[in-house]
């Protein structure tokens, strides 16, 4: 028999609790209260937890240090049993607890049997979510950081490639492509500041709460919290097994890691349209239609803005699950994995699609200047060169809005008027031959150098800020 089937038959994979019950469970209702197929991905998680307490057991003296050992040495055997899958989770057990404590069991009998003295499955799977979070949060922010990573690449390389900037979706004023990129990789920033943020606030183990009150054993929270990288305890044991904050929190901070990269899908959407034509995304990136021969379409970045909605629904199945429960643990808290892990999964493989799809595409620098060209969106330039001359910003206002009214009556641009008609439909010969390079394109956008602006070199100064924030 191989070791993969005694780890199942072994008997001890009865629900933990059976002892209390003459009758077994319908299998139904089995069914119907496991969380297995979810909280199975927590089970190195889960190991690491065990090896802490029952080391923590062994020091304290509450079982003999030897047989603390012996758990702790099968315990790190079934993990890698379980990585190398010599070891098949058992679909059947109730939960991950139950299953890894049963292997466990099957193996070292009695010595197996002392592993949950002075813990419950309420302290041991807040536990497990936050070792959990605690690793796979940081991947999140890494493919952040490698998204940011490739918008400043394409950035650098497009510090003077001008294009519109839009408001209301009208044209509005020249920037640069770099300018429009850092302005995403500057909301990105901020997901990886709001994922730091609740990092620190689950960096506190919630093991010793016991079911609700602690224990009467004397164990050591803090020895196993400093085990396990903690950098504290939580204060109530109540608390620490009814809380779920931070599951609200992070599935939060994926919500809004979403709408950023779905209003960016969005753009991408827009930009990709023969209308607009200022980016040209790479076939591997791209799909064709089952009907249209000619079809290629921006199906990833669709499909990034749509599964946005499923991480907000996450998000809304965990307040809604939350509100109104008492204290302490209540078994509703199971529901909380399902939402949490698939708002991880979602918005991590978003992430990363969406960076391969980003850097992948071509940029179709001519149709971005055109879109500078027609649509006066030279105009506060030539307002702010009144102003400079003299003219009260209001009354330059007027006097532009009103050259661009005649301009539009025949059909031309600011830019293209001589100097004696752009005096003619402005009224005012304060106007000189300086005025042409100021309304340019290329340096209405150059001459915005306040700060975060799409000047060049203060574009450069932000790419300088994010490239040591990444690092
Ligand atoms: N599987 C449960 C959960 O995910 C933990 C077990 C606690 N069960 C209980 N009956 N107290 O929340």
């Amino acid at each position: 028999m191989s070791e993969k089937k005694s780890a199942v038959d072994g008997g001890n994979h009865a629900a933990l609790w059976h002892g209390r019950f003459a009758e077994g469970p319908d299998a139904e209702a089995v069914a119907f209260e496991t969380s297995i197929h979810v909280d199975s991905r927590m089970a190195l998680d889960d190991i690491r937890g065990s090896i802490a307490h029952a080391s923590m057991l062994g020091k304290t003296g509450i079982i003999p240090a030897n047989e603390a050992d012996e758990i702790a040495a099968e315990l790190a055997k079934i993990a890698v049993e379980i990585k190398t899958g010599k070891i098949e989770i058992d679909t059947s057990a109730e939960d991950i607890h139950s299953f890894i404590e049963g292997v466990l069991t099957d193996r070292l009998g009695d010595i197996g049997r002392k592993l949950h003295t002075g813990r419950s499955r309420n302290d041991q799977i807040a536990l497990d979510e936050r070792l959990y979070l605690k690793h796979a949060v940081p991947d999140l922010r890494k493919a952040v950081t490698d998204l940011i990573a490739a918008l400043i690449d394409i950035a650098e390389k497009n510090l003077n490639t001008l294009m519109s900037g839009y408001t209301h979706m009208q044209r509005a004023q020249p920037i640069t492509l770099a300018h429009h990129l850092c302005a995403w990789s500057q909301m990105l920033v901020r997901d990886c500041c709001r994922l730091d943020d609740a990092l620190k606030r689950i960096d506190f183990s919630p093991l010793g709460s016991g079911a609700l009150a602690g224990s009467s054993l004397p164990i050591n929270r803090e020895m196993t919290a400093k085990d396990l990288d903690f950098s504290g305890v939580t204060p109530n044991s109540l608390d620490s097994v009814a809380d779920r904050d931070y599951c609200i929190e992070f599935t939060s901070c994926f919500s809004i890691l979403m709408t950023h990269l779905s209003r960016f899908s969005e753009e991408v959407i827009i930009w990709s349209t023969e209308e607009f034509k200022f980016i040209e995304l790479s076939e591997k990136w791209s799909t064709g239609s089952s009907i249209m021969p000619q079809k290629k379409n921006p199906d990833f970045a669709e499909l990034i803005r749509g599964r946005t909605g499923r991480v907000y629904g996450n998000l809304m199945v965990l307040l809604t699950m939350m509100k109104g429960l008492p204290l302490s643990y209540n078994r509703d808290l199971q529901e909380d994995k399902q939402s949490l892990f698939e708002a991880y999964d979602t918005v991590l493989s978003c992430v990363r699609i969406f960076t391969y799809m980003i850097s992948s595409a071509r940029w179709n620098k001519e149709r971005m200047k055109a879109s500078c060209v027609g649509g006066y969106a030279n105009a506060t330039d030539l307002a702010d060169y009144l102003v400079r001359k003299g003219m009260p910003f209001r009354t330059a206002h007027a006097v532009v809005a009103g050259a661009v009214r005649k301009c539009i009556e025949k059909r031309k641009n600011l830019e293209d008027l001589t100097l004696s008609e752009l005096r003619e439909v402005t009224g005012t010969d304060l106007i000189c031959n300086d005025v042409f390079e100021k309304i340019d394109p290329y340096m209405c956008a150059e001459s915005r150098r306040t700060t975060g602006g799409p000047a060049q070199d203060k574009v450069r100064e932000h790419i300088i800020e994010l490239k040591r924030f990444i690092k």
